[in-house]
């Protein structure tokens, strides 16, 4: 059986203040177990968002169906905002070569690929002035079919296909939505528009692997049967392990209860390669809005190898003992070898990088920065995956997406709901008028009232 990840979590423990030891991790270990067929049973049950353990088992017919038709447009413009929005990016930006838009064809495989996430004028202005709208197609993507920002830029781009398509409008349109409630299934009815659905079990930030984020992707070109065959290998191996010490998403799930509970209430995810940097982005929804609840989680941080050595390696070193980090390395890497000589004496001092690769460099880093900080007495899970390619990415979704929801079934919070979201969500509505959410209103008036009382005018 070829590796899929391997975890090192030698140095992951903590003595001094606050020590985080094998033995507490040993004596979680049948919590962890029952949580853990908990977990399955819920799964099995295709419970509320228990769904996303299913997608590495789903017929994707359908899906490269509708990635085919979007393939054969110049320009994709997704909609969509949170977990309809940033797993794409993280596959794009993992699967896809740096610079993807710019390239020209046939270096470029796919459409050029935009999102269209936040509510920002002067983005979404610059972006959309720029396409050609009988080449372009918008995919529009919500799982609760009425997110503001996500409904405010399909509003948008709808009018401008209908004054521009006009009746060939609904042609340049995808709808990722729930199969039955919201307002964008209501428009897929009304328009005719193509459209999927987004399984009713599975939550936004655990949707990377369903229609989500393969429908565009398959339209760019990367491989989605491989990205659920990696996601297959990788629950079929956790279903395997079944003891603490072969499972690593047991020992991680334990060991952040436990760095948790030590006040370590900071989880550093810091990949080593640009094309892992939205990765450490899509772990951080996951993560924050899984477990933040009750007063309980840890805060995510998001962090770049080897950027980050050089602006936040001193804070993690030698500042509060408040981190739990991960590294992520990866073991083979593109070739980029720097020259072999150099004949300019002025330079000798660096000929211990002559002939070296710049990825060799790059996990040299990672390994160092692991070592700096175990000396520092700070706790580090030391992670590679063998390559970025479908397989493993598919497996390293599936492993963050497994260990978050155990963890957050061990912390006894539901991490597949996201109350503090819904709830900025109504203040959005009632500030900008929807009917029905009148109510909270004086509500927000009322706490935006204290934020003003005193108020600093220069
Ligand atoms: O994880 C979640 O459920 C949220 O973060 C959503 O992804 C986000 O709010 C967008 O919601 P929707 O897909 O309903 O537009």
């Amino acid at each position: 059986m070829d590796e899929l990840l391997s975890v090192s979590v030698g140095g992951a423990f903590a003595s001094g203040k606050h020590p985080v030891k094998v033995e507490n991790i040993d004596s979680l270990s049948q919590k962890i177990e029952e949580t853990d067929v908990f977990l399955r049973k819920k799964g099995r049950d295709d419970a509320e968002g228990f769904g996303w353990i299913n997608l590495p088992y789903q017929d994707l017919t359908e899906i490269i169906d509708i990635g085919r038709w979007l393939s054969k447009f110049d320009t994709i413009v997704q909609i969509g905002i949170g977990g309809s929005a940033l797993g794409n990016r993280m596959l794009v930006n993992a699967l896809l070569p740096p610079f993807y838009n710019e390239l020209e064809m046939p270096l470029r495989k796919g459409p050029r690929f935009y999102l269209l996430e936040n509510s920002d004028p002067i983005t979404a202005a610059a972006m959309l002035n720029r396409l050609d709208l009988p080449r372009t197609v918008f995919v529009v993507v919500s799982k609760s079919g009425s997110t503001t920002e996500t409904i405010a830029h399909f509003l948008w781009t709808w009018q401008r296909a209908k004054e521009n398509l006009g009746t060939k409008a609904p042609e340049h349109f995808l709808v990722i939505t729930d199969s039955r409630r919201g307002g964008l299934r209501k428009f897929v009815r009304a328009s005719g528009c193509r459209s999927l659905e987004i399984p009713e079990s599975v939550g936004g930030r655990y949707s990377v692997l369903s229609s989500v984020g393969l429908a565009t992707a398959a339209a760019l070109g990367i491989d989605v049967e491989k990205l659920l065959q990696g996601a297959r290998e990788m629950d079929q191996r956790l279903i395997m392990r079944q003891h603490l010490w072969e499972n690593p998403a047991w020992v991680l799930a334990g060991l952040n209860v436990l760095h948790a509970r030590a006040g370590r209430n900071m989880s550093v995810m810091m990949p080593y390669g640009d094309c892992l940097s939205a990765f450490a982005e899509w772990f951080a929804q996951l993560w924050g809005e899984s477990l933040g609840k009750n007063g309980l989680g840890t805060t995510p941080v998001r962090a770049l190898g080897a950027v980050d050595q050089h602006s936040q390696l001193q804070l993690y070193m030698e500042g509060p003992d408040d981190k739990f980090i991960t590294i992520i390395d990866v073991k083979k890497r593109p070739c980029f070898e720097l020259p072999d000589n150099i004949d300019d004496d002025v330079l000798k001092d660096f000929e211990f990088l002559f002939g070296k690769t710049l990825g060799e460099l790059l996990s040299v880093e990672a390994r160092s920065t692991a070592s700096a900080l175990i000396k520092a007495g700070k706790p580090v899970v030391y992670l590679s995956i063998p390559e970025v390619s479908e397989r493993y990415i598919g497996a390293l979704i599936f492993f963050y997406e497994y260990i978050t929801a155990l963890t957050g079934l061990l912390m006894e919070v539901n991490p597949f709901d996201q109350p503090g979201v819904e709830q900025g969500k109504h203040y959005i509505y009632s500030l900008m008028g929807r009917h029905g959410f009148e109510e909270y209103i004086s509500e927000v008036e009322q706490y935006f009232g204290k934020c003003r009382n005193i108020e600093i005018i220069l």
